[in-house]
This record gives structure tokens, C-alpha cells and sequence, in this order.
């Protein structure tokens, strides 16, 4: 009988009862945590002088052989254990004797416990997606330095818009993945706060340091309310809210890149390494990479709203149904610990034809807005500037000829203000060089913007 609640029943539980309730089938990851747990509870019990000095000796003993047994596989959680408390205090009681072992249990619950060592897990895992995502922004820096002037038409509505620099696009990306970063860190500062010491819910009446436990398990601090340490959850919504975002943000690079990357497109071609062929098709290689990102960002979208409808109707305190809390987000950083090294490598080894971009920049009249806002620098009124310049694009795409082909007389005719010097602006290479404000895609307002970036990534 491992359970550690039998003293009231006559019976053990039916078996589809034990096999409903138990968890180490994947709570068993944070047995490591667990036993930090107890080495850092054993402690406040001596201090409280509820165990020994020789006590505490053989406990931290049995914990350290109980670490190793589970690490090396030769102590394994059994059905009847439950969740990876109950079955760690079973390998302690193995190691130490019943009389020394039934000890730890005192002033502490599964409840605070669970709690306490899923918040230990997710900061660790927070911090290696965040080293995960921060090579994913290496990897679109190190493109946008590669191609300092390469050229693009840039989009809205996937429409051609306004030609751009490829590094001020692809730092676009940088930016949204650099903020994530950042939401990991400041999720943490919220998170560091120990839930040990709150027993059930309302506390420990034996006198023991909740603060000793915090700091020895890297927390700032003990939780404030015990009831709040044990019964909230939002730390674990937060996070996945930020992982299913990480999970947003990449599938926007990744449907560029199987766009981009299409026969029709051609602006990108896709390392060997980073791609897959067709069982059928000779020809083909496909962006799989991105597929597969842009389908696993739904499934951490679902994850974090499952977790939510778990959550919602809950009354304080603990409910069993926080159980399951922990599969969702051992999903989510799962899935992007599989998907970050695979979009870096991706993106860090496609290659840019800057040759066919730069040709399709000016196409579908990018540089319309170039003639508008020239025009108000002639002192022209943006309504009138707009309409003439509507009117060139009417005039050029009647005739089959781009913005910069129409004759002097064809601007005269539109616009007496539309003097050859127009003709100014009616380059890519001009109209870039224009957006020089702060923010804009001229190439030192990028170049500043990608040394502002990358010292943002240095202390990151
Ligand atoms: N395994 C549970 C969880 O993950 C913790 C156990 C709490 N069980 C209980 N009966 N209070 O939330």
C-alpha cells in the first residue's frame, strides 16, 4: 500500500480509479525537483527541531541515493503510486526505514508541493525556449547583415506595397521574437515566488521557514497567501500563452517562407539540410520545416486554451483537475524544442535570390506613394497628390509600361506639377533612401536599428 492517504479506507482503490488518477506517466519529469524539494523541507523540519541533526544527515542521504536511483532508472514509479510524490516518498522510505522516512511528509501537502515544483520546471524550461528562440533571432540577424542592400517589394494585404530592404523585413520578425523573449523574463520575475509552506492550502502550523525553502529551491521569495500558492494557475496560463505566441510569431516567418519559396515567388531557395523531397515527384522539395511550425502553433494555441477551460470554473482551493495542468505545458515546450533549432537552422541556411527580388520591387507600382509624397514636397496638398498619383498608375498599367516609363508629357498631362524631376524618386534604390525617418527602411535608419537590436540580444 503506497498511497498516501489509506488510514481512512477499508479498501484500495478500483483499477480504473488508480489508472484515472495517476500521473508519473508524465509527472515523473519533476522528480528532480521533487527531491530538491525535500532536501530544502527536510531542512526547515530540523530547524523547526522536528528532526535531528542525525536525522536530517540520513534523510539528505536517502534523498541523494534516491536522486541517483531515479535518475539511472533503477527506482521507477509503479501504477499504484500515483503521481511522482507519492511514489518518491515510497523510494525514500525503501532507503531510509519507515520510521525516519514518515517523517518528511509533516507541514507539507501534495498540494503546495505540485505547485512549487511546476513553477521550478517551467522556469528552467522558459529559459532554455528562450535560448531556443534567441537563436532563432541570431539566425535573421545574421541574414539581414549578409544582405545589407537587398532589396524587396514589401506587402500589405499580400499586395506589392512599397519596396523595402530585406534586412528591415526580416528584423521585423527579430523584433516580435525579441519582445517574446522578454515576456519569458519578466513572466519569471512574477513567478518566483515559493508555494512551499502552504500546506493544504492554509498553511503549516509547526513552525517551519518557508523562506529558507524558497531560497534554497532559487525563488525571491515564499508566496504571499497560501491559499493563492496552492489554487492559482495563471503562472501556467501565462506561459502558455507565451509559448503558443512564440509558436504565432514563427508560423508567420514559416508561411513566408513556403510562399517566398514557391516557383512563382522565387525569392528564396531552401538549404537541402532544411527541406524534403517527394515520394512521387522528382522535382520537388518542399518547406516541411515551415509546414510543420505553422501546424504546431495551432496545437500551442490549443493548449493554452484547454488550460484555460480547466481553470475557469475552479473554486479556491486545490481541485484535482489541476492535474491537468502540467500535460499541456510539457507539450508546448516540447513542441518548440523540437521546432527552434529546426526554423534556425532553416532560416539561417535558406538562401535569397536578391536578384529576382530586386526585379519584382518596383512591380504592381510600389512607387506610387514615392510620386504622392513627392508631390507635397512641391507644396501639392496629399489630396490632390493622391489622386494625381492614382491617376500615372491608371495611365501606366493602361499602356503595359511601369511608373518610371510614362512620358514627360503623360505627367504633364496629369498634373502641371509633375515636372520630369519626378523621375527622382522613381527608383527602388530612391524611393528606400527617402524613408529616412525613425524606424523607416532607408539603409542607416536599418543599419541603426540592427545595433540597437543586437545589443538588446547581448544582454538578453
Ligand atoms: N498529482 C496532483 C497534481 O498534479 C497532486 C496531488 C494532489 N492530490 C490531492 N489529492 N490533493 O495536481
Amino acid at each position: 500500500m503506497s498511497a498516501l492517504w489509506g488510514g481512512r479506507f477499508a479498501s484500495g482503490p478500483a483499477e480504473a480509479m488508480a489508472l484515472l488518477s495517476a500521473s508519473t506517466h508524465f509527472d515523473w519529469r519533476l522528480a528532480p525537483y521533487d527531491i530538491a524539494g525535500s532536501r530544502a523541507h527536510a531542512r526547515v523540519l530540523r530547524a523547526a527541531g522536528l528532526l535531528t541533526d542525525d536525522e536530517l544527515t540520513r534523510m539528505i542521504a536517502a534523498l541523494d541515493l534516491l536522486e541517483a536511483d531515479a535518475a539511472s532508472g533503477a527506482f521507477e514509479p509503479v501504477l499504484a503510486d500515483e503521481d511522482v510524490h507519492t511514489a518518491l516518498e515510497r523510494g525514500l522510505i525503501e532507503r531510509a526505514g519507515p520510521e525516519l522516512g514518515g517523517k518528511l511528509r509533516a507541514g507539507r501537502s501534495r498540494n503546495d508541493q505540485v505547485a512549487t515544483l511546476f513553477k521550478m520546471w517551467l522556469r528552467d524550461a522558459a529559459r532554455r525556449v528562450g535560448d531556443g528562440v534567441l537563436d532563432v533571432v541570431d539566425a535573421l540577424v545574421g541574414q539581414a547583415q549578409a544582405h545589407p542592400n537587398a532589396v524587396m517589394p514589401g506587402r500589405t494585404h499580400l499586395q506589392a506595397a512599397q519596396p523595402v530592404l530585406l534586412g528591415h523585413h526580416l528584423l521585423a520578425h527579430a523584433q516580435s521574437l525579441l519582445r517574446d523573449i522578454e515576456r519569458l523574463q519578466d513572466w519569471d520575475r512574477r513567478t518566483a515566488l515559493s508555494p512551499y509552506g502552504s500546506g493544504a492550502l492554509a498553511g503549516s502550523s509547526l513552525g517551519l521557514d518557508p523562506a529558507a525553502v524558497a531560497a534554497e529551491l532559487g525563488f525571491d521569495g515564499p508566496v504571499e497567501n497560501s491559499i493563492d500558492g496552492t489554487a492559482s494557475r495563471d503562472f501556467a496560463a501565462e506561459i502558455a500563452f507565451v509559448l503558443a505566441m512564440i509558436g504565432v510569431n514563427l508560423s508567420r516567418i514559416a508561411e513566408e517562407v513556403i510562399i517566398w519559396t514557391t516557383s512563382e515567388f522565387g525569392f528564396a531557395v531552401l538549404d537541402d539540410a532544411w527541406a524534403t523531397g517527394s515520394s512521387i515527384m522528382p522535382q520537388k522539395k518542399n518547406p516541411d520545416v515551415a509546414e510543420l511550425t505553422r501546424g504546431k502553433s495551432g496545437r500551442l494555441i490549443g493548449n493554452l486554451t484547454g488550460l484555460l477551460a480547466t481553470l475557469k470554473a475552479q473554486p479556491l482551493a486545490y481541485n484535482r483537475d489541476l492535474q491537468e495542468d502540467k500535460e499541456p505545458l510539457f507539450d508546448s515546450v516540447e513542441q518548440l524544442e523540437l521546432l527552434l533549432p529546426a526554423i534556425a537552422g532553416m532560416l539561417s541556411t535558406i538562401r535569397y535570390d536578391t536578384d529576382r527580388m530586386a526585379a519584382v520591387a518596383p512591380a504592381g507600382f510600389t512607387l506610387a506613394t514615392d510620386i504622392a509624397e513627392w508631390l507635397v514636397r512641391q507644396g501639392v496638398p496629399f489630396r490632390i497628390a493622391h489622386e494625381a498619383a492614382g491617376e500615372c498608375v491608371r495611365v501606366a498599367e493602361g499602356r503595359g509600361v511601369g511608373l518610371d516609363e510614362l512620358t514627360d508629357q503623360e505627367f504633364a498631362d496629369v498634373s502641371p506639377h509633375l515636372t520630369p524631376q519626378v523621375r527622382d524618386v522613381l527608383t527602388v534604390q530612391g524611393s528606400i533612401a527617402s524613408r529616412d525617418g525613425h524606424g523607416g527602411t532607408a539603409p542607416d535608419r536599418v543599419a541603426e536599428q540592427l545595433k540597437r537590436l543586437v545589443d538588446r540580444v547581448s544582454v538578453a
